[in-house]
């Protein structure tokens, strides 16, 4: 199997890498990434000078590089733009990569021909459910800039399954959290400004729900997906973990203890309430099911940021900093203690 893993120098990218250099010692694995903000070369330390992986730093909208790194037998794209907050700042550049970065990777996929093409896609495609579960024909009704980029390109990887025979599968997955996550996101933010005693800040009433999924999870389900899923399909991966932000800040705050407060900042504009994935057609069709409980995986990843400070501090120094000020200082100064 020779494989183009794209977005490979991110949280879920990186774990599928090591996941699969671990399991799957014949495969060849290319890794293209832009290295934005996001994607970091530390998180591929443990493959550094693997004989089967090869890393590409480059653009996913590079129709060029990407025609180069053919012939390969699949593609698995997990790079993206991927966080919301961002996507309200400033939507442009989702649309960049997510959209057009995937339909360069679609396109080239179907000049050159490969024979399987997974999509990393989001529940948040489908947008908020107030009761019950999203199943796979749920309409989409995305309600962020980010969603609704993830949505048009789940809509280009089904049309080019349709109309050109291209053997697409997408995987909708709830919120992923683990070793490795970029802490703009709100587990590691939680559990990183826990370990610096600062206070934790939540949107809203913090009574948003989430469907939690611990990482390597997921990436046994992209990985099903891969070997046995049925081209044109779609899995949704969910975690069976529905947290309010309240109760897992809570846990948080438990396994780190110290003096941090939860403290409730403006809403983010838009904000969903709950998300939550019916998972019967990942069990039936690909035998899938996450196995990681969600207080064991937090306290799994609570103890590898205690143990990986200086990834972190490094990572929250810099661009993140000023990202951070600017998005928290005065909302946390003027914010009330819940
Ligand atoms: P991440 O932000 O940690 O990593 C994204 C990676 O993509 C980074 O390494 C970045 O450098 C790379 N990248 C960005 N733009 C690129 C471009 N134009 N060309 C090449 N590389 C580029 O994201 P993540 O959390 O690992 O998410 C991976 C995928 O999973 C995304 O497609 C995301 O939409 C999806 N997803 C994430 C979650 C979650 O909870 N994190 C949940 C469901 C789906
Ligand atoms: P996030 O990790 O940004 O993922 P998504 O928005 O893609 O679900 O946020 C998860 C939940 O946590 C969501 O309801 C927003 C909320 N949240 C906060 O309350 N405070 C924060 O600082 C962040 C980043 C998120």
């Amino acid at each position: 199997m020779r494989l183009l893993i794209t977005g490979g120098a991110g949280f879920i990218g990186s774990a599928f890498v090591r996941l699969v250099l671990s399991e799957r010692p014949d495969w060849q694995v290319a890794n293209l990434d832009l290295l934005t903000y996001a994607g970091n070369l530390e998180n591929l330390e443990t493959v550094e000078g693997h004989p089967h992986h090869r890393f590409v730093r480059g653009d996913i909208a590079n129709r060029a590089l990407v025609e180069s790194l053919f012939p390969v037998d699949a593609v698995v794209n997990f790079a993206a733009e991927s966080h919301v907050d961002r996507s309200i700042q400033d939507p442009e550049r989702f649309l960049a990569t997510n959209v057009l970065g995937t339909h360069a990777l679609l396109d080239a996929a179907r000049q050159k021909g490969l024979s399987r093409f997974v999509q990393v896609s989001t529940d948040e495609v489908y947008g908020s459910i107030e009761k019950g579960l999203f199943t796979e024909d749920s309409p989409l009704a995305p309600r962020s800039p980010y969603s609704a980029s993830k949505a048009a390109a789940d809509h280009l990887c089904l049309a080019y399954h349709h109309t050109y025979g291209l053997p697409v599968l997408i995987t909708r997955s709830s919120n992923n959290y683990g070793p490795y996550q970029f802490p703009e996101k709100l587990i590691p933010l939680l559990v990183t400004n826990a370990l610096e005693g600062k206070d934790l800040p939540l949107y809203g009433d913090g009574e948003n729900v989430r469907d939690w999924l611990f990482v390597e999870d997921n990436c046994r389900g992209v990985l099903a997906a891969l070997e046995r899923g049925r081209p044109g399909g779609v899995y949704n991966l969910g975690g069976g973990a529905q947290r309010t932000n309240r109760e897992v800040a809570e846990a948080v705050r438990r396994l780190v203890g110290g003096p941090s407060r939860v403290v409730l900042i403006p809403d983010r504009p838009g904000h969903d309430r709950r998300y939550a994935l019916d998972c019967r057609h990942a069990r039936r069709e690909l035998g899938w099911r996450p196995t990681t409980d969600f207080e064991a995986g937090l306290a799994a990843t609570v103890a590898w940021y205690r143990e990986h400070r200086a990834w972190w501090e490094r990572v929250k120094s810099g661009e993140y900093r000023r990202y951070y000020e600017a998005h928290y200082g005065p909302a946390l100064a003027a914010g009330s203690p819940a």
